[in-house]
């Protein structure tokens, strides 16, 4: 019996892969198909893939000519398969020609030729674009337009803000100061004005019918936000949380492992997150055209905080140092949040420095994320027997961003909010901001 082996993602699966498996099948008498896992396709840079890792199985099942399948999880798994399957002839289409002559040391290794006008990423594409517009002027904005060039599916459009000289990224983009004009010549929005403004533009395009992606914190109340995300459900329209950490596939891992007792118990939840890159502590910067420490950085750093412990605390402390009290402008702010059994710390700051870590503390051992965590491939789970401590590294792409924009257009196009978070801890985050700008249980330092 010859037995032929050929892989791929097959997702939306079309005549061009039907031929590609009919031809493998002719190549000898039992046709073993591997299809990637979403977590190796990640590492791969495909991060498209319309249909999840089940949906795909089940359609190269449905061809009927796969006599087995086998699901490719990790590089170089195609050499263990080969041997433990005694494969006799490795196959793919010729737009790989070339590429796994390494494999002819384990088979016979042959290209079949590819089916012309057609593949995923066309059919994928065919479908009409989600139209996005940016409103606001976070230096962030060019690099969410760059990552959504990787995105199938998707298009920036437009920028409601002052043009800038020295964002080449953004050039050739439609531009307006009117908030209405963009909102008519789109599907959705980017939210990154200022804080204080999220709330406005947010329910603005909320009441236009576009679907909204915004920076946290949502809104500046616990109260508004709610209000927000009432208003998207009422109208079937996407609200999501735009908390880029979220969608790094390591801190998912993580959080995951912590919440499944990996470290027993978990007693306590630190994260640190500083910059002072964008000079609020510089003289004569314009304070009321930045970010304070609080709505800069506190929204990532309450995440695993509240998705580890939940949105509940009994009490929480802020201690702050202003760097302008008029302006809001806190230079550092440390944050200690007190559960039924734990306790948390954030410390934020863009007028201090720090070592950008997260730990979290349980009864048998602590996951250790080294800076800076909130853009994070990489951590350890670490135990008093140092010989039992795990090293995780998962690929991480645009910093989460482009994951991000993936799942908000999965979200809009499924009409099912995907949003990585939630929207208690949302509302959890304004509320905690709400309690600041208050000064509420603030001890000045
Ligand atoms: N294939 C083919 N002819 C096509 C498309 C794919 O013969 N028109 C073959 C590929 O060469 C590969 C297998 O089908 O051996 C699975 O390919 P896959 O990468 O899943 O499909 P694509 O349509 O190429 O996907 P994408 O556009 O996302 O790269």
């Amino acid at each position: 019996m010859t037995k032929v082996i050929t892989y791929g993602t097959y997702d939306l699966l079309h005549y061009g892969h039907i031929r590609l498996l009919e031809r493998a099948k002719a190549l000898g008498d039992y046709l073993i198909v591997g299809i990637t896992s979403d977590d190796y396709d990640k590492t791969r840079g495909k991060i498209n893939n319309q249909q999840s890792l089940m949906e795909r199985v089940a359609a190269v099942k449905a061809t009927g000519l796969a006599d087995e399948i086998v699901v490719e999880e990790y590089e170089g798994q195609k050499i263990d398969d080969i041997r433990r399957l005694g494969v006799d002839i490795f196959t793919v289409g010729s737009d790989w020609e070339g590429k796994f002559d390494y494999l002819n040391e384990y088979c016979k290794v042959v290209y079949l030729p590819r089916t012309e006008g057609v593949s995923s990423s066309e059919v994928r594409a065919e479908k009409r674009k989600l139209r996005i517009g940016l409103v606001g002027t976070a230096v962030f904005r060019t690099k969410f337009v760059k990552e959504a060039k990787y995105v199938n599916g998707v298009e920036v459009v437009g920028v409601c803000a002052s043009r800038s000289s020295d964002e080449s990224e953004l050039k050739d983009l439609f531009y307006t100061d009117n908030y209405d004009e963009l909102l008519e010549k789109v599907d959705a929005v980017y939210i990154i004005s200022m804080p204080e403004k999220h709330y406005e533009h947010a329910k603005k395009a909320l009441l236009a019918g576009k679907h909204v992606l915004c920076e946290s914190p949502v809104a500046l109340t616990k109260a508004e936000c709610k209000e927000l995300f009432t208003i998207a459900k009422e109208r079937n329209l996407i609200l999501m949380d735009a908390i880029k950490t979220a969608y790094s596939t390591a801190y998912e891992r993580l959080v995951l492992m912590a919440k499944g007792g990996r470290i027993g118990k978990v007693v306590s939840v630190d994260a640190v997150c500083t910059s002072l890159r964008d000079g609020i502590s510089i003289e004569r910067t314009d304070l009321s055209k930045k970010w304070n420490s609080m709505c800069g950085w506190a929204p990532a750093a309450m995440l695993p905080i509240f998705q580890i412990f939940g949105t509940r605390y009994d009490s929480k402390v802020f201690y702050t140092m202003f760097q302008s009290k008029k302006d809001n402008i806190d230079a550092f702010t440390k944050i200690d949040f007190v559960y039924p059994s734990g306790v948390a710390t954030v410390k934020v700051a863009k007028g201090a420095k720090s070592e950008g870590e997260l730990v979290i503390s349980g009864t048998k051992g602590y996951i250790y994320v080294p800076a800076p965590w909130w853009k994070t491939d990489y951590f350890e789970v670490r135990y008093e027997n140092q010989e039992e401590n795990k090293r995780f590294f998962y690929q991480l792409d645009g910093e989460g961003i482009r994951y991000e924009i993936v799942a908000f257009a999965k979200a809009v196009e499924s009409k099912r909010n995907m949003s990585y978070v939630s929207q208690d801890i949302s509302e959890a985050i304004s509320g905690v901001i709400e309690d600041f700008d208050k000064r509420k249980d603030l001890i000045e330092i």
